[in-house]
């Protein structure tokens, strides 16, 4: 199955949760894919650390395929990493993906996303898919490449508004071009139980019938450390609270798809 991770706003949380939820699937046992959508390639340095930094074929490489045709093109599996973690690929990002972007909108490659992972739908139990923060070429080529969507949310007031015009675009993808897109749901992010305003914030959420998943996801320094270390927290700290929320949350999500 094949699951992204979107918000139109950046900070959110959207490389953080693929990431780690992506590392538990892995460790679980599941054959796991990380795609990288995001020009800036958090999660890519997340999971890869500094050998993702280099790399001779990323996306970049794939987008630019499809705009150049070749007598023999590179195949979909040459475009994927190892990550340090069994059962843990990458498809990594790169800066280059920021200029191909008008091309490829230019030239209508918005299934060429589809097409690839398509074909490795028997290689991996579950792919993630991480977007930039914009509704662009490469988040349209995300949500239409996906059984299932996670929106993260950071408990703000401001960002609670925006909810409503994301969830309509991803209706209007939904209903223009993936009829089997679903909503699995809003992850709630660095909420803090103790002070008020998250709180309120969450309820009117759910008081609006919006699907708010549970549990909700702690706020903690370790996860710089995670990121610093490019180690997920089901590797760095499987005790801490935080990496337990993940694995609850991920294995609340596996209820529904089995992965
Ligand atoms: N649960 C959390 N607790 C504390 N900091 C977090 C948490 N989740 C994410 N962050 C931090 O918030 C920032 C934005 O997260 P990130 O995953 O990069 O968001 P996005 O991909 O949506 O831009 C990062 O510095 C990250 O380390
Ligand atoms: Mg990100």
């Amino acid at each position: 199955m094949r699951r992204v991770v979107f918000n139109q706003k950046g900070g959110v949380g959207k490389s953080t949760i693929t990431c780690n939820l992506a590392a538990i699937s892995a460790h679980q046992g599941k054959r796991t894919l990380v795609v990288d959508l995001d020009p800036q390639g958090n999660s890519t340095q997340y999971l890869l650390g500094i050998s993702g930094e280099n790399l001779e074929t990323t996306l970049a490489d794939f987008f630019d395929q499809t705009l150049n045709f070749k007598l023999n093109p590179k195949k979909i599996e040459e475009f994927i990493v190892a990550s340090p973690f069994p059962n843990l690929d990458v498809m990594p990002s790169h800066p280059g993906l920021e200029d191909l972007q008008g091309k490829l909108e230019s030239r209508y490659k918005i299934y060429k996303l589809r097409d690839a992972l398509t074909e490795l739908a028997d290689d991996y139990d579950v792919i993630y898919i991480d977007t930039p923060p914009a509704l662009n070429f490469y988040t349209r080529s995300a949500l239409i490449a996906a059984d299932s969507c996670l929106i993260p949310f950071d408990c703000d007031e401001f960002s609670r508004r925006a909810l409503y015009s994301l969830m309509e675009n991803v209706q209007e993808i939904q209903a223009d071009h993936n009829r089997d897109l679903s909503i699995e749901g809003i992850v709630v992010n660095q909420f803090q139980a103790r002070a008020g305003l998250p709180q309120k914030v969450v309820q009117e959420l759910i008081d609006e019938g919006l699907p708010v998943l549970a549990p909700y996801l702690s706020a903690s320094v370790k996860i710089k450390e995670s990121h610093e270390q490019s180690r997920p927290m089901i590797h760095l700290d499987p005790k801490h609270k935080l990496a337990q929320e993940y694995v609850a949350l991920h294995d609340r999500l596996a209820r529904t798809y089995g992965a």
